[in-house]
């Protein structure tokens, strides 16, 4: 009884505690943002952040229900404090896609840290940039990235929804401990160059229960990304989770230490890939692990391929990437192509310790034409039951 006691007095002294200390809050539209969907809010967004961002204690920011108009912004660190940044309502890009596309990116958190980000839609509009590209190439704006993470560290994004990118809706680079949740990122199936996220020259990002359907990679792993956890993750449509494009300039970094495990794919593109330019160059890519996946329907289950060409205007040389270290466990499911594992590697850098253990894959279309395996340049170990067997 007595502990009880002093554990229910230190209980009333945590809450007085919190009562006197709360997080200052900093509502968007006490500074000037209007949720009409037609007015432009990006300066009172800013100003929003410079107050938040200045607070002696932490901070609380709120975008409330309603649709909110913004150009392209930066949200600059460091801050003060740590900021939470809670989104109700939606926020929107303008309807000529020239007002963002030019910039690199939409919503940027430029060296921010100690930063959770809740909730919230964003609609970057792309699809009339998308037409664009498809018809006249050369004139379109190149496309921003909806939301960017550039050189910030713990972070947490928490339910946010992301609708139409023109360009990639999640870009994380030079960053530390970012750990996105429950996400769903959005963009038609032709839609092109909206991946899900790209990571580069990051460390330590997690991904966990998202749905990711888009035109492009549902999440890419770029050069210079290490320690990257994705876990429950539904992919597709989509070109599937890719480490690469690698090898696209001479001095590169590598990648390490990439897991993506307890995920499904339904009728991508690929599967697990990892690709690379077929240049010269001095990059690798080891200590991947790609471990209890299912496939419905998939193009290229398992795939590396190092003669990496999207549109047909490729180098042709070798690959000077070395692949390394890839482990592919409990992988089951339907293949849409035969080839349901492709090992396509550099003749002058070949694959080591590829590991095949209990695959399954077979082919969708006719059930009696068996699923194969293609290698060249790939030095194969299998263990448990392996199907397709062949290389
Ligand atoms: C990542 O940051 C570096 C340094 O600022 C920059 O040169 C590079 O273009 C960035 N990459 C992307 C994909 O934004
Ligand atoms: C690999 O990355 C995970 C996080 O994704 C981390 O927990 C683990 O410690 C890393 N392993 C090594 C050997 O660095």
């Amino acid at each position: 009884m007595a502990k009880f006691i002093t554990f229910l007095g230190k209980f009333l002294i945590f809450l007085i505690a919190v009562q006197l200390c709360p997080a200052a809050a900093y509502n968007v539209v006490s500074y000037g943002a209007r949720g009409d969907g037609k007015t432009d809010s990006t300066a009172a967004l800013l100003r929003t952040w410079r107050a938040a961002c200045n607070s002696a204690t932490p901070a609380s920011v709120s975008i409330p229900q309603g649709t909110f108009l913004v150009r392209s912004i930066s949200f600059t660190g460091p801050c003060r404090n740590r900021i939470h940044f809670e989104i109700s309502g939606t926020i929107v890009a303008p309807d000529n896609y020239n007002v963002i596309g030019n910039s690199e990116f939409w919503i940027l958190f430029y060296r921010v840290s100690r930063l959770t980000v809740i909730g919230g839609t964003i609609d970057a509009k792309g699809s009339n940039l998308w037409s664009c590209r498809r018809g006249r190439y050369n004139s379109c704006p190149f496309g921003a990235r909806s939301i960017s993470f550039q050189s910030c560290s713990n972070i947490l994004v928490y339910g946010l929804k992301s609708f139409n990118s023109q360009r990639v809706h999640i870009g994380i680079n030079q960053s530390s401990n970012i750990n996105l949740q429950n996400l769903r990122i959005t963009a038609p199936s032709g839609s092109p160059n909206t991946d899900g996220i790209h990571i580069e020259s990051s460390r330590g990002v997690t991904i966990t229960s998202s749905t990711i359907r888009t035109g492009d990679d549902c999440i890419s792993v770029g050069p210079g990304a290490m320690n990257i956890w994705m876990e429950h993750i539904g992919c597709g449509p989509g070109h599937g989770i890719s480490v690469g494009s690698l090898g696209n300039s001479y001095n590169e970094q590598g990648v390490q230490n990439v897991t993506v495990t307890n995920s499904v794919f339904t009728k991508t593109q690929n599967g697990v890939r990892v690709k690379s330019w077929a240049r010269p160059g001095g990059g690798y890519a080891k200590n991947l692990v790609f471990r209890n996946l299912f496939m419905r329907n998939v193009g290229n289950p398992i795939i590396i391929d190092q003669e990496y060409c999207p549109d047909n205007q490729c180098p042709h040389q070798s690959s000077g990437v070395k692949v390394s270290q890839v482990t592919y466990r409990n992988i089951k499911g339907t293949s849409s192509t035969q080839a349901a594992i492709t090992f396509r590697c550099s003749s002058t850098n070949p694959c080591s310790g590829i590991k095949l253990q209990d695959i399954r894959l077979t082919y969708i279309n006719t059930l009696r034409s068996p699923t194969l395996a293609y290698c060249q340049n790939a030095q194969v170990s299998r263990s448990g039951s392996v199907f397709p067997r062949s290389c």
